[in-house]
């Protein structure tokens, strides 16, 4: 490149990295993925780097992140809070080692290799064991002074344990909110009509930076220890060391940490790290390869912006940028019509995106969102893909506003618009729905909920094979597919001796079922997996409940008006009516609910987490028999865990809880406790 073209390209980079900068770390709205910023920014550190005389004190690469805002009072890190250098693939990682093993003069380093955690870095600063100053990174040399909101989080220790605390203390981490608790959050939001936030990233970052600490401390927010300003405060002589003393301090510090030496088992690390991105109960987008040796470190020094004993292997991204092709409008269930964007399809977080869910209307409307938008899409864990926003800049103006058809786009009938409470889709406000009953989409959508593994569980009964059986005639409601026989499934495309045989094998299973799964399957609007199992714990039989009046539902605890009204409704019916005998006389089995519910509370309060294969039953009878007995499942081991149970080849889950002191059951010791042998 000449010098002229890299002087230009470099001006370039610079107003575009700023702007970004802008977007990401003023406004929250950030307009392209995390990992498309790292590549501009890249691409100006090389040029700057081949053609020094380009270098300016005033370039985005020379400072380590945004500036503050202007509304805390700022907090300076007596010691910068350094960023890390980025290598996006393994010749990057073997660069870094060699680079390290040439300054150390060493054949092989071990290095202390950490989670990369997706959230917003701050620094607590302890006095004699007390919590004085907690801020944000801000551009490294000067962040924001947010010690009341931090006071909120509780994983953050307010006085550190120890006999001795060091008299000053600065500890650095991550503050994050779980999946769990930002889909929580995000679902409270949409209720309520606010904006809701694009990631848990976002939603930390939002949430931390409150004016308000009382909004803070309605926000579950988590922190993670990574790190201490100076090691010797610790007496820590590695990276490791500095951890295992954190945790003995009081610190939540992530156990997926791992020493590993030489830079093979450092990949193989991350690369095992990166399989199970999407199972962690909070996002991470890379893992920190850090030079273990406090000493190594020392000697290594930093460089501009980031020390040279540390690098980031970032994985790729779970945000991307697409178009949006069409906005076309699926018909669920009940009936509710939702839009969804088919979009050219594009990787995300190693998966090819092609669709992505848009709620309903009036989430359309917030987000804007137009056939032909270029847009940033994301996938979170096991959430759907779905649009974080539009790139307004990139709009030619042709992108036409999108309106709910008049006519179903399956069957053709009449749309109603109707003000809904809330529904499958997960949104509130006008709903819009195809009247037709027998609509194909919504009788598929029915036979697939009562298919679904918390109703009857029918396992390999796809949409796919549904539709099929559908269109051959042989299935119009719930109660045919008790019918099928191997003649009728060898006569579907698709299906062969075996693939039948194994059909009709799981649809005998689930012929014998539990009141709460039939509940469930039924399909009823706002009758959900909780609500089925109270109203089978209450009313213990189909009969008892069918007979019921609305009022008598309502008192149901967790009922509604709304819910005890859909369900009356339902059963007053009679083609529902018709479809339910008809199930019982192909011979579905109801059981009531086993001793135990209703008012059984013998694990209230209690936490459980199942790990292994469990070969009594299912991971999800097993959750039952611990909800029913007001117990809580949770997927992570924790301190405050009262049990784990242990099925055949538990792995990680069990180790932690040993080192936590967690009590361990296993799967005999776990019927024995709720009266099952
Ligand atoms: S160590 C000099 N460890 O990554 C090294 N940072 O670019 C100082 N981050 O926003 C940081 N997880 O908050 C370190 N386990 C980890 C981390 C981590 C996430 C963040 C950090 C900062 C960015 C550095």
């Amino acid at each position: 490149m000449s010098k002229e073209k890299a002087a230009a390209r470099v001006r370039e980079l610079r107003a575009l990295i700023e702007h970004h900068n802008r977007r990401y770390y003023v406004l929250d709205s950030p307009e392209i993925s995390d990992f498309d910023y790292d590549s501009l920014m890249r691409e100006l550190l090389t040029l700057e780097a081949l053609n020094p005389e380009l270098a300016s004190p005033d370039s985005p690469t020379q400072r380590v992140g945004a500036l503050p805002l202007k509304t805390f009072s700022p907090m300076p890190h007596r010691v910068p809070m350094l960023s890390i250098d980025n290598a996006m693939n393994e010749a990057e990682l073997r660069d870094f080692d060699g680079r390290v093993r040439k300054l150390l003069e060493r054949d092989e380093v071990t290095y202390c290799c950490e989670p990369k955690f997706d959230g917003l870095a701050v620094e607590l600063l302890y006095r004699g064991g007390v919590l004085v100053t907690g801020g944000t990174r801000g551009d490294g040399y000067t962040g924001e002074d947010v010690t009341p909101n931090l006071r909120t989080v509780k994983s953050i220790p307010l006085r550190i344990g120890g006999e001795r605390p060091p008299e000053l203390l600065e500890v650095r981490g991550e503050v994050v909110m779980y999946r769990k608790s930002f889909q929580e959050l995000n679902r409270e939001r949409s209720e309520q009509g606010e904006a809701l936030f694009a990631n848990p990233r976002n939603a930390a970052a939002g949430s931390l930076r409150q004016l308000d600490s009382r909004i803070t401390a309605g926000r579950d927010l988590s922190f993670f220890a990574y790190g201490v300003s100076d090691a010797a405060a610790l007496e820590a002589s590695s990276q490791y060391a500095v951890l295992e003393r954190l945790g003995g301090l009081g610190f939540r510090v992530n156990p997926e940490v791992r020493i590993c030496k030489g830079i093979d088992e450092a990949m193989k690390f991350a690369i095992s790290v990166q399989e199970k991105r999407e199972a962690l109960p909070f996002e991470i987008d890379g893992v920190v390869i850090k030079v273990d040796g406090i000493r190594d470190q020392d000697e290594l020094g930093i460089k501009a912006r980031s020390p040279r004993w540390a690098l980031a292997y970032k994985f790729p991204p779970t945000q991307a940028v697409t178009v949006v092709r069409e906005i076309l409008v699926q018909v669920g269930r009940t009936g509710v019509l939702t839009p969804v964007a088919a979009l050219e399809p594009v990787k995300v977080g190693g998966v090819t995106v092609s669709r992505a869910t848009l709620h309903n209307l009036d989430e359309v409307r917030r987000k804007d969102v137009r056939k032909g938008d270029t847009v940033i899409i994301q996938r979170a864990g096991d959430v759907i893909p779905e649009i974080v926003s539009p790139v307004l800049s990139k709009r030619t103006g042709e992108e036409p506003e999108f309106a709910m058809p008049g006519a179903c786009p399956v069957c053709g009938a009449p749309v109603i618009r109707d003000q809904g409470e809330e529904e499958e889709g997960g949104g509130q406000g006008i709903m819009f729905r195809c009247v037709n009953i027998s609509c194909p989409a919504v009788v598929r959508e029915q036979i697939f909920h009562f298919a679904s593994k918390d109703a009857l569980d029918i396992e390999g009964l796809g949409r796919k094979i549904i539709d099929k059986l559908m269109d051959k005639g042989l299935v119009k409601n719930a109660a045919d597919l008790y019918t099928l026989t191997r003649e009728d499934l060898l006569g579907v495309e698709g299906f062969a001796e075996l693939s039948a045989a194994n059909l009709l094998a799981s649809l005998d299973r689930s012929r014998r079922t539990t009141l709460q799964r039939f509940l469930y399957g039924l399909g009823i609007p706002h009758v959900g997996t909780v609500a089925a199992r109270d109203l089978a714990g209450h009313f213990r039989s189909l009969e008892q409940l069918t007979e019921a009046k609305a009022e008598e539902i309502e008192a149901v605890r967790g009922v509604g008006g709304v819910m005890a009204q859909a369900i009356r409704g339902f059963f007053d019916r009679g083609e529902n009516r018709a479809v339910i005998g008809r199930l019982f006389e192909l011979g579905l089995e109801v059981e009531p609910p086993r001793a135990g519910t209703p008012g059984d509370t013998s694990l209230s309060g209690k936490k459980f987490c199942f790990t292994g294969t469990l070969s009594r039953m299912t991971r999800s009878e097993a959750k039952e028999e611990v909800q029913s007995r007001g117990g809580n499942v949770v997927d992570s081991v924790s301190k405050s865990l009262d049990y784990l149970v242990a099925g055949a080849e538990a792995g990680s889950k069990l180790d932690r809880a040993r080192s936590l002191g967690v009590a361990v059951l296993t799967e005999e010791d776990f019927l024995s406790m709720i009266g099952g042998v």
